[in-house]
């Protein structure tokens, strides 16, 4: 078993057993035992449980087990154009791309194709939890609420709130704002209803952006938000032309940041997107309100929106998580969005002989992105994120190719099983220690390497 430990290091369970009871929660853990049968052993007879009466989890060499990835900005609506953005930057792509493809999922039965589709393939890249922008739709946000509770990933589900009569197209756009508060009110009604106690899904408060917006729906978001303590999502200084927009909008508000505190949108259950253009002094009123940030790397390098500053937001005490933002970004997994994490830290440190050469983010450090931290900006960060007695059993099993099999691994005596068609992109050697182990799992590997996949104990995706 593999989780973060702590920002900067990973802790590696090794010779370990996890039991996991009927409720989804980790009853026990036994760690670095003689070998994976006396840790399983050991752990039956601490609590007293019978074999069948639990599930145990242990593996096989060449193969660990990790905490499913979270997903803190993502647009299932935007499945369908996913790696589609040509030569535009985020203005353009909006209005050629986006809208449209959005407006499509007016249609029920495009909605259906759409989200089951993208929670399966999500799922199947190890994302347990999503915290997704669907559409203006009613109907097709509550349809993507009942696809991931049936296929059962967690996910936080956010009806897009799109007003304003200047950015917004008629054909994709909130008629008025009542109608937009009212709607967000039925989607919250309708998943207060199929999950009384938001186990796997729950609503979100989902403001566009500020451009697409009106005072009058921020500022009713944020009453709901304070009347019923639900998250809000919205996107924050991605791209130059935006924020130029955004200061054109609302000159008296003196930064983006203070347009949604204005409107009372900047709280510790906020989650700002991007945050890429960030000045000093957005950095410490986001840092004093608690507020969250998704860090998109994927989404700003295809659209060339820049280089967000993890490090920087970091050291100012923003909390910080991983986000896919597909389609922006251009591949649903967050293992590729990990990996893009590191080579911008690195283009941010290029060149430079000053501060920003330490802005280099390690592997250890963007897994704790996609897990530890991704669960801090969602809020749940004690339920999700890491293996510890009492949190839920949101995990995937990894698989990389053993060359030559056999006699890998601390615990390794068996041969490797793995079939070099399906074994993906990720060869190890049995000198490679587990360090190396995971960083070739981040550079190289794809959902090739994710076996299985389980939220909240339920098995949710298998390879054939
Ligand atoms: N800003 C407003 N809407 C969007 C969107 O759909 N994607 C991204 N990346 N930025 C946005
Ligand atoms: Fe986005």
């Amino acid at each position: 078993f593999v989780h973060s430990e702590a920002r900067d290091a990973l802790k590696f369970l090794l010779n370990a057993a996890i039991a996991v009871d009927k409720q989804g929660k980790i009853a026990g853990i036994e760690d670095a035992r003689a070998d994976v049968n006396v840790a399983k052993k050991l752990l039956l007879k601490r609590l007293g449980w019978k074999e069948d009466e639990l599930d145990i989890y242990a593996c096989k060499p060449g193969q660990f087990f990790f905490p499913g990835f979270i997903d803190t900005h993502v647009h299932a609506s935007q499945y369908p154009i996913v790696g589609v953005f040509g030569e535009s930057s985020l203005l353009e792509w909006l209005e050629k791309y986006v809208f449209p493809t959005e407006a499509k999922l007016e249609d029920c039965a495009t909605a259906d194709k759409v989200y089951t589709a993208c929670v399966q393939r999500t799922l199947a890249h190890g994302t347990t939890t999503a915290a997704y922008y669907a559409t203006i739709h009613v109907p097709a946000t509550k349809l993507l609420a009942d696809r991931c509770l049936r296929l059962g990933q967690r996910a936080f589900i956010g009806r897009v709130c799109m007003d304003d009569r200047e950015l917004c197209p008629l054909y994709l756009r909130d008629k008025t704002s009542k109608e937009s508060l009212d709607n967000t009110s039925e989607i919250i009604d309708y998943i207060k209803h199929i999950d009384p106690h938001y186990e796997i899904v729950s609503p979100i408060l989902t403001p566009r952006f500020a451009p697409a917006c009106s005072p009058t729906v921020m500022s009713g978001l944020a009453k709901i938000h304070q009347a019923q303590g639900l998250p809000v999502q919205t996107h924050i200084s991605e791209n130059a032309a935006e924020v130029e927009l955004v200061a054109k909008r609302f000159p008296d508000a003196g930064s983006y940041a203070k347009v949604y505190d204005n409107y009372g949108l900047l709280t510790p259950k906020t989650i700002l997107a991007h945050a890429v253009h960030l000045t000093e002094g957005e950095a410490s009123l986001i840092s004093t309100r608690k507020s969250k940030v998704s860090h998109c790397p994927c989404s700003n390098s295809a659209l060339a929106s820049g280089e967000a500053r993890v490090r920087w937001m970091w050291d100012r005490g923003i909390d910080v998580g991983l986000g896919t933002d597909m389609s922006g970004g251009y591949s649903p997994s967050v293992l590729v969005a990990a990996r893009q994490a590191v080579l911008v830290s690195r283009h941010l440190a290029m060149g430079r002989s000053d501060g920003e050469a330490k802005s280099k983010l390690t592997v250890a450090e963007v897994l704790y992105l996609a897990t530890r931290g991704g669960a801090k900006v969602v809020g749940l960060e004690n339920k999700i994120g890491g293996f510890e007695v009492g949190k839920e059993w949101d995990a995937q099993l990894v698989g990389l190719r053993i060359v030559g099999g056999g006699n890998i691994g601390e615990s390794g005596q068996q041969k490797a099983e793995e079939k070099y068609e399906d074994s993906g992109n990720v060869d190890l050697f049995e000198w490679d220690t587990w360090d190396r182990k995971v960083a070739k799992w981040v550079y190289n590997g794809d959902d090739r390497n994710t076996k299985k996949v389980w939220v909240k104990g339920r098995l949710v995706h298998q390879r054939p």
